[in-house]
C-alpha cells in the first residue's frame, strides 16, 4: 500500500512564526498588476491577457529579476482587467476568467465566467517557503485529469492507476536504459494540463531550478509542486479545450519553426556508422532496395577522439565530396556534436573558448573540467571543459564553430549529453556550484542545470541560422526546458529494444506533444539491445506517426536497419517506409498546424475529444493530425487489437469499411498492418511513394476523402527548405466537400500564400459503393453549369498512363485532372 502523508506540519507552522515579523499592507492595483502582502508572503498577480493571469510570490517582499528562459512574450494580445478590492478579498475579472486573491493569508483561485472553480489553492497549504525553497499546492478533484511535464514515464494521465497518482522531478539526467519507472529524465518542461468534464487548463511554473510535482500521489487531493529556489512564478492558463491551453501555451514559450521537409522523412542512424565506405554501401543499400530514406546520421565516431568539430579523417577522408555524392542521391547528413570541447591547447574550440571566457567555472573562478567522451579517447585521453550557453557571447562563439560543418554540406546537427552528462561525477552532472552567466546575474548550476540543454540548441539552431541564412536549420536535441520547442527537435534518448518501452515511447512522446513538444521521436527499435525482427517492424510502424521518425542503435548491437531481419520482414519495414512517404503532405500539414498552434500532430485522443471520459486516459493508441487514429500493435505475437473509436463515423484507412465510433472494436493487425482510421469528413493528403523528399516537386497530389455530409480541411505546402514561407511564399487551400442524394461536390480554393507549386496532377480518392453516372470539373471562378467539363470515364490501367478521368474498381473512385493550384470544382453524379 502506498503511504499518504497529510501536507502540512511544518510549512504551515512555519509560516504561522514569520507571520508576525512582517507587516500585511493593504492591495493595490495598478491597472496591470495586483500587489498584495500578507505580512509573510508577497504576490504580483498580473493578468497578461484575457486567458493567461502571472502569479508571481516572493518572501517578505523582495521579487528577484524579472527574466526567463523559456518566455518569449508576455505580450499576449489586448485585455481588459478590473480589480474589486474588498476587505478579505480582491476580485480581478477579466473578459473570461475570474481571479479571487484572499489577502490574509494569501490564497488565489481562477473561476470561469460561469463561475465554476478551475484551480484553487489548497486551503490548509497553498503556498509555503522552507528555506530557499518553495510549494505550492492546489486542490486536486477526484475527476481531474494531468498531463504534460515534458518527457516523463509512465502513464499519460498522471493521476496514475486508480488515483495512484505519480510524483514527478524536473532535472535533466542521462538514464540510460530507463523505462517506465525511471524519473527524472533528459527534459524537463514544468508544464501541466488539467482536465475535468472536458475543461482544461494549464499551469506553467516558470522556474529553472530542480523541481516537483506530486499529483495526488502524497495526499489523494492535492496537487503540488515547488522548486528548490527561486520564485513562485507561474502562469495560470485558460481552456477550456485542451487545444486552447496548448495554444496559449506555446504563445508564452514560443512554437517550433516549420521543419526542413527532408527531416520529416526517414532518418537511418546507428551508434557509429563509419567508415565513409560503409556509409556509401548504406545510401546505395536504401536506392538498391527502393526503400525510402532521406537522412544519414553520423554518430560520435565520425570525429577524431570524439573531439567536438573534427573528423577522424582515417574513416572519412573528404567528408566535402561524400556529402557532395550523397546529395546526389538525394541522402542528407547530419552530425553528432556534443558540448564538451578537450582540453588541449592548440585546438580551435578550447583555445578560443578560453580566450573568450566562454566556459564555466569553478565557484573559486577555475574553469571547471568534467570526464565525458574525449575521456574515453583510444589517443590522449583528456577531460572536457563546458561551454556557458546562459552567456550569449558564448551563444554566439558556439554557433560559429559549425561553419567547418557546415562547409562540409552537413545538413543539420545532432547536440547530445546536454543535461550535461559528466561521467563519474556523483551527480552524474557537473558540480552544482560551478557558476554561470546567467546572461548578466551569474547563479549556479543548482539554478541553470535545466536550462543547459535548451540553451545549447538555441545556440546550434542560431549557429546554424547565421551560417545558412534563409535555411531552416534542424537540430535535434536529447535535453531540454519549456520553450526548448523554439530551436530544436527531441528524441527520448537511450530507451531499451523491448515491448514495454515500445509501449511507454507513445505515453512519453504524447506527453512531450501537450508540454509544447511537437517535433519528436524515439529511437525505432529501441537502443539498449539488440531488436527482435518482430520488434524492430512493429515499432517501425509506430515511427511512421512519430513527428520525427528516426531509427537507431547502440554500440555493439547487431545493426537495425529495414533489410536487417530477412526478407519477409523487409518487405514489411519497407511498406511501412512507403507509408510514412505516401502520407508526407498530410505529415507536413500537420507538423505546419503545430508550427502555426502549438497543437502536436501527435496527440492524445483527449486533446480532440475532451468529453468523451473514455479517452481520458488512452495511450496506446492517439491521433496524427486531426483526420488519423493510430492505432499500433504493441504486444509481442498480437494479430488483433482491441480500438476504441470516439463518437461518430470512422473509415478502415485500409478497407475504407465504416464504423461506428463511440464504443471498441476489435481490428485486425497481422504483422504487415498498422490499424488506421480516419475520421468521418477526413481529408488525407498523400502522393505516391518517392525515394526521398527531393522528388516530391511535381509529385500528384492524392486526396483520400472520408465522406460526410460537410467537412472541410487546409493544406499546406512551401519550397520545405527556405524561409521565404515568412514572406508569403506558400500556399494553402481549403477542400470542401458537400454530399447530397444526388452526389458529391468537392471543391477547392486557394485561401493563402502566392506560391505557385511545380506543375502535377491532382487525384481525389473517394470510397463509393456504387460507380457515379457522370464526373465533372469546373475550374472556372464563376462555377455557372455551362463552365463544367465532363471527366472521361477510364479503366483504372488507362487512368493510371492518363493525365484526366475518373475509374471506379467497385470501392473506391479515383478523379485526376491537372492541378491548377487555384480554384476547382469537382461534381461526382450519382
Ligand atoms: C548517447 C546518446 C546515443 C548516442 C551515444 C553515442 O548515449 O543518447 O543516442 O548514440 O550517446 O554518441
Amino acid at each position: 500500500m502506498i503511504f499518504r502523508k497529510k501536507i502540512s506540519s511544518t510549512f504551515v507552522m512555519l509560516i504561522a512564526v514569520l507571520r508576525v515579523a512582517n507587516a500585511a499592507a493593504d492591495p493595490t492595483w495598478d491597472g496591470h498588476t495586483l500587489r498584495v502582502t500578507d505580512g509573510v508572503v508577497s504576490a504580483a498577480i498580473t493578468p497578461i491577457s484575457d486567458d493567461v493571469i502571472r502569479v508571481r510570490v516572493a518572501k517578505g517582499d523582495r521579487f528577484g529579476r524579472d527574466h526567463s528562459y523559456a518566455v518569449v512574450t508576455t505580450n499576449l494580445g489586448p485585455i481588459q482587467a478590473k480589480a474589486t478590492i474588498g476587505p478579505n478579498e480582491t476580485i480581478l475579472k477579466t473578459a473570461t476568467l475570474t481571479v479571487h486573491v484572499q489577502h490574509h493569508p494569501i490564497r488565489v483561485r481562477f473561476a470561469n465566467s460561469a463561475g465554476e472553480t478551475l484551480d484553487a489553492d489548497n486551503n490548509e497549504a497553498a503556498i509555503s517557503f522552507s528555506g530557499p525553497s518553495f510549494r505550492v499546492a492546489k486542490d486536486l478533484p477526484e475527476d481531474e485529469h494531468i498531463y504534460g511535464l515534458g518527457e516523463k514515464s509512465g502513464r499519460l494521465d498522471k493521476r496514475g492507476w486508480q488515483l495512484g497518482g505519480y510524483n514527478y522531478v524536473m532535472w535533466n539526467t542521462d538514464t540510460y536504459a530507463w523505462d517506465s519507472s525511471t524519473d527524472p529524465l533528459y527534459v524537463a518542461v514544468p508544464f501541466y494540463v488539467a482536465m475535468r468534464h472536458g475543461q482544461a487548463h494549464g499551469i506553467f511554473l516558470d522556474n529553472t531550478w530542480r523541481s516537483f510535482f506530486d499529483i495526488g500521489r502524497q495526499q489523494r487531493d492535492a496537487l503540488t509542486f515547488g522548486a528548490e529556489g527561486g520564485e513562485v512564478n507561474y502562469y495560470f492558463i485558460n481552456g477550456p479545450r485542451p487545444k486552447d491551453v496548448i495554444n496559449r501555451y506555446t504563445q508564452l514559450t514560443g512554437r517550433m519553426p516549420m521543419p526542413p521537409l527532408w527531416s520529416a522523412g526517414y532518418n537511418q542512424c546507428r551508434y557509429s556508422y563509419y567508415p565513409e565506405k560503409r556509409v556509401r554501401q548504406l545510401a546505395a543499400m536504401f536506392r538498391q532496395k527502393q526503400i525510402p530514406a532521406d537522412v544519414i546520421w553520423l554518430d560520435i565516431h565520425y570525429q577524431d577522439n570524439y573531439r567536438p568539430f573534427t573528423w577522424n579523417h582515417d574513416r572519412f577522408p573528404d567528408p566535402k565530396t561524400m556529402i557532395a555524392d550523397l546529395a546526389g542521391e538525394g541522402f542528407r547528413v547530419v552530425t553528432i556534436v556534443d558540448p564538451h570541447p578537450k582540453v588541449e591547447i592548440g585546438s580551435v574550440p578550447f583555445d578560443t573558448g578560453i580566450a573568450g571566457n566562454y566556459f564555466i567555472k569553478r565557484a573559486d573562478g577555475s574553469v571547471y573540467t568534467g570526464k565525458v567522451w574525449p575521456s574515453m579517447a583510444d589517443h590522449d585521453p583528456a577531460p572536457s571543459v563546458f561551454p556557458d550557453f546562459t552567456m550569449p557571447a558564448a551563444r554566439q562563439w558556439w554557433g560559429g564553430l559549425f561553419k567547418g560543418l557546415v562547409d562540409c554540406g552537413v545538413a543539420g546537427i545532432w547536440n547530445d549529453m546536454d543535461e550535461p552528462s559528466v561521467f563519474v561525477a556523483p551527480t552524474g552532472t557537473m558540480a552544482l556550484d560551478t557558476v554561470q552567466d546567467n546572461e548578466g546575474e551569474p547563479a549556479s548550476h543548482r539554478e541553470l542545470h535545466n536550462v543547459y540543454g535548451q540553451l545549447m540548441s538555441r545556440a546550434t539552431f542560431e549557429g546554424l541560422e547565421a551560417l545558412r541564412p534563409n535555411q531552416r536549420p534542424f537540430v535535434l536535441t536529447r535535453s531540454s526546458f519549456a520553450g526548448g520547442q523554439r530551436y530544436a527537435a527531441v528524441w527520448t534518448g537511450d530507451g531499451t529494444a523491448d515491448w514495454a518501452s515500445l509501449r511507454q515511447s507513445i505515453s512519453t512522446l504524447l506527453g512531450l506533444g501537450v508540454s509544447g513538444f511537437g517535433f519528436v521521436g524515439s529511437d525505432i527499435g529501441g537502443f539498449v539491445h539488440p531488436a527482435t525482427a518482430e520488434l524492430f517492424t512493429r515499432w517501425l510502424q509506430v515511427g511512421v506517426f512519430n513527428p520525427f521518425m528516426r531509427t537507431h542503435t547502440d554500440l555493439g548491437n547487431p545493426d537495425k536497419e529495414p533489410w536487417s531481419f530477412g526478407s519477409d520482414f523487409e518487405r514489411m519495414n519497407k511498406e511501412a517506409i512507403e507509408l510514412r512517404y505516401e502520407l508526407l503532405p498530410y505529415i507536413y500539414n500537420a507538423l505546419h498546424e503545430t508550427a502555426v498552434t502549438g497543437v502536436p500532430a501527435m496527440r492524445p485522443l483527449f486533446v480532440d475529444f475532451p468529453e468523451d471520459e473514455a479517452v481520458a486516459a488512452m495511450d496506446d493508441e492517439f491521433l496524427f493530425g486531426s483526420d488519423l487514429l493510430v492505432a499500433p500493435v504493441l504486444w509481442e505475437g498480437a494479430s488483433n487489437r482491441p480500438v476504441y473509436l470516439p463518437k461518430g463515423d470512422w473509415f478502415d484507412y485500409w478497407t475504407g469499411e465504416k464504423v461506428a465510433g463511440g464504443r471498441t472494436i476489435d481490428a485486425a493487425a497481422p504483422l504487415d498492418t498498422i490499424p488506421l482510421f480516419v475520421r468521418a469528413g477526413g481529408f488525407i493528403f498523400r502522393q505516391p511513394v518517392v525515394q526521398h523528399t527531393g522528388q516530391m516537386p511535381g509529385n500528384t497530389l492524392r486526396v483520400l476523402i472520408a465522406p460526410a455530409a460537410d467537412s472541410t480541411a487546409a493544406m499546406y505546402e512551401d519550397d520545405g527548405i527556405s524561409l521565404e514561407y515568412e514572406h508569403s511564399d506558400f500556399l494553402v487551400r481549403q477542400f470542401h466537400q458537400i454530399r447530397r442524394d444526388s452526389g458529391v461536390s468537392v471543391e477547392i480554393a486557394s485561401v493563402g500564400g502566392s506560391r505557385i507549386p511545380a506543375a502535377r496532377l491532382l487525384e481525389l480518392d473517394l470510397w463509393a459503393e456504387e460507380s457515379p453516372k457522370s464526373v465533372s470539373l469546373d475550374e472556372t471562378v464563376a462555377g455557372t453549369a455551362d463552365d463544367r467539363r465532363v471527366l472521361p470515364r477510364k479503366s483504372a490501367s488507362e487512368l493510371s498512363a492518363a493525365d484526366e478521368g475518373w475509374t471506379w474498381d467497385g470501392k473506391m473512385l479515383v478523379v485526376k485532372a491537372h492541378d491548377n493550384f487555384g480554384r476547382m470544382r469537382f461534381l461526382v453524379e450519382k
